[in-house]
């Protein structure tokens, strides 16, 4: 799918016609880039509130290059004392990318730190930004307090949004499927875009963030009802849980403390098991296991009513969360069962990365006209 090559492009620099311009027309197909850290397995949150988004891209055949990072290096920004968590978790989430349906024939899964350009890229857009930029990041803020960093943040952890934006563009991505929270990264990286394209030429391409098609799906609480699924709080379900754990997990949520006999008249904005149910019931699921009800709203309506137990609902939603958990889990074992296949993809996709990024590289290195033994004449 080749599309026309803007036209500002052939007439930045009067360099080397033989080597200039050189410029791919991969940069205008339609790219997909995202990736995870790897510290822990991922969760149904992730699941909701992206993988199941990407899956679904990635088999809508729109796409000319998809990659999904596993972010090794991001991960140890903070966690510098911890690699072998890290390194662990760098099979478990490439064992989660599998296992929910992402085909490594059809989308490049690779480890961040095997793709040496990425480094230099962010060391050149480090120049691009200003510390009191990174500090308004309000996602950043947010980290730095959750992490308690205070007046000891990590130098390299402070400057993730741009070595997040040497990801992005490093593979032209023009589509990053993320959740909301990832916005100011992506606000900081269409910065550095803007501003690298502006002072060097048309070389780099303006992603855009890609959200959930559901608002329920954005942040999906922890089974406590905490605001975020997190390992250190103990409340998430994880993709790799077994059935069993699943059930205990979902029949121990968060409800509504109000709610305590069952004709007792009960909420459900803040009730854990009907944000759940918002994320991940459709109609289908009710005609199957709950024909009672014709949808969501009538079950909540019954709930408001009075009526309605805890068990029943809970019971429901673990049906419907194993209409896609076990599939999961299938495939999980099945590929836990090879470890060696799966090293073969990291290693395969990691390869294909660090050339696609190598060529973006050379390409900056072009732009900013210190690709010196290209063009000799440049030194003068
Ligand atoms: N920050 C992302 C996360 O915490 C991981 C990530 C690193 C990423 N680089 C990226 C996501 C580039 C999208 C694009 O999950």
């Amino acid at each position: 799918m080749e599309r026309s090559v803007p036209v500002s492009f052939f007439v930045k620099w009067p360099v080397n016609t033989k080597e200039y311009p050189k410029k791919e027309y991969q940069f205008m197909k339609k790219i997909i880039l995202t990736g995870d850290r790897p510290t822990g397995h991922l969760h149904v949150g992730h699941y909701v509130g992206s993988l199941q988004n990407r899956v679904m891209l990635q088999n809508s055949g729109d796409f000319d290059e998809i990659y999904f990072m596993i972010a090794d290096s991001q991960a140890l920004t903070d966690n510098a004392e911890n690699p072998e968590k890290v390194r662990q978790n760098v099979l478990q989430v490439a064992l989660d990318y599998l296992a929910v349906g992402i085909d490594p024939e059809k989308a490049t899964i690779f480890i961040q730190s095997m793709v040496p350009a990425l480094y230099e890229l962010t060391a050149y857009y480090m120049d691009l930004v200003t510390v009191s930029r990174v500090q308004r990041n309000p996602t950043v803020k947010a980290e730095i307090q959750q992490k308690n960093f205070e007046n000891s943040v990590p130098l390299g952890f402070f400057c993730y949004p741009v070595s997040q934006a040497a990801d992005i563009t490093a593979f032209h991505a023009t589509h990053v499927p993320v959740g909301e929270d990832q916005e100011p990264m992506l606000e900081q990286c269409r910065e550095i875009v803007r501003k690298f394209n502006s002072v060097y030429g048309e070389t780099l391409t303006e992603p855009d963030i890609y959200l959930p098609p559901n608002k329920a799906c954005y942040r999906l609480p922890g089974i406590d009802g905490k605001a975020k699924m997190s390992k250190s709080l103990g409340n998430c379900i994880y993709l790799s849980d077994d059935a069993e754990d699943v059930k205990k997990k979902i029949m121990s949520m968060y409800t509504d403390p109000t709610h305590i006999q069952v004709s007792d008249p009960g909420h459900v904005e803040g009730n854990t098991v009907f944000t759940y149910l918002d994320a991940f019931s459709r109609p289908e699921h009710f005609a199957q296991f709950l024909p009672e009800y014709k949808n969501l709203d009538e079950l909540k309506d019954h709930y408001r009513r009075g009526g309605l137990g805890d068990v029943k609902i809970k019971k429901f939603l673990n049906k419907v969360m194993e209409t896609f958990l076990e599939p999961i889990r299938t495939r999980r074992r099945s590929w836990e069962a090879h470890p060696d296949d799966v090293y073969d993809i990291l290693e395969a996709g990691s390869k294909k990365a660090a050339q696609k990024a190598g060529e973006t590289l050379a390409e900056v290195r072009r732009s900013m006209r210190i690709n010196y033994f290209e063009d000799r004449s440049l030194l003068k």
